[in-house]
């Protein structure tokens, strides 16, 4: 008998929130781990708690904002077989795009686009060589149409949307399946700064990642809720463009910075 092959996966943005959910939710699966995130004692704390249970855990302290951090986390894969990545970790700039500074949306187009990007370039060679994987990329309902208030954002959500969709249809057969995951509000701690009196359909992140895990392998994106599929419905195939942009404006208006 030979020895078992462990299956990795990989969050990026791990310590928290949608990213601990995800962590979870793999763990239960059987996977082992190499999780990011930038506070080393939040991600160790989730990796205690994930290891006590049984579940091997790589944890990796650094930012997805620096040029080198693909490269760090393809070495620590290394001797790993990657059979899940998902790039959950976003920089969420929120206010009106007058009053952010370029550092700001600099950052968010690190963390948002080039970081996945430069992982995906490390990364998918392997899972198409083995012929078998899964990617997600967190995207949002911000993805659909522009949204003021958090521009930029929205900008980096729609291109993670339209990466997942362009790379699901490039790999069709070759057992790499690629995911969008467009989520609505969700009850992080990243969203509940942001938007303290709460919204409509609210979901728990454990929710939108059980979701997500259904529609790994059916791509090439899934919106989790009812409630936001229906909103999502009508703001891109009822109501005119226009409207759509405003009445998400009026939402986002409030965003705290
Ligand atoms: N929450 C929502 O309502 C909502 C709605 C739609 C889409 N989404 C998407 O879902 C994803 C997760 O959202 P969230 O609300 O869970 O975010 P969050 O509360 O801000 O948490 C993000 C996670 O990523 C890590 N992270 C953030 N920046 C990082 C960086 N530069 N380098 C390494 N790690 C980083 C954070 O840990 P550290 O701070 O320790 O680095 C944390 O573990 C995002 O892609 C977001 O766009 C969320």
């Amino acid at each position: 008998m030979g020895t078992p092959v462990t299956s990795w996966a990989l969050v990026a943005g791990a310590s928290e929130g949608l990213g601990a959910a995800w962590a979870e939710g793999l763990a239960a699966q059987g996977h082992a781990l190499v999780l990011v995130a930038r506070r080393p004692e939040v991600l160790e704390a989730l990796a205690a708690k994930l290891g006590a249970r049984g579940t091997e855990v790589v944890a990796l302290a650094l930012d997805l904002g620096a040029p080198d951090a693909p490269d760090r986390i393809a070495q620590a894969l290394e001797g790993r077989p990657l059979d899940v990545l998902v790039y959950n970790a976003a920089a969420a700039p929120a206010g009106p795009f007058l009053s952010m500074t370029p550092e700001q949306t600099r950052a968010a187009i690190d963390v948002n686009c080039r970081a996945p990007v430069g992982l995906l370039h490390r990364l998918l060679p392997g899972m198409v060589q083995r012929q078998r994987g899964a990617v997600v990329l967190m995207s949002s309902l911000t993805a659909f149409q522009g949204t003021a208030y958090t521009a930029v954002y929205g900008a980096t959500k729609a291109f993670n949307l339209s990466l997942a969709e362009a790379l699901w249809a490039e790999l069709e057969g070759t057992g790499v399946s690629v995911l969008a995951c467009c989520a609505g509000a969700t009850r992080t701690p990243g969203y509940v700064k942001a938007m303290p009196d709460g919204a409509p359909g609210e979901l728990a992140p454990e929710q939108v990642v059980a979701e997500a895990l259904t529609a790994l392998k059916r791509g090439p994106l899934m919106v989790p809720g009812l409630l936001n599929r229906v909103v999502a419905f009508v703001f891109q195939r009822v109501l005119p463009r226009r409207v759509t942009i405003k009445l998400m404006a009026s939402r986002t208006r409030s965003l705290k910075p």
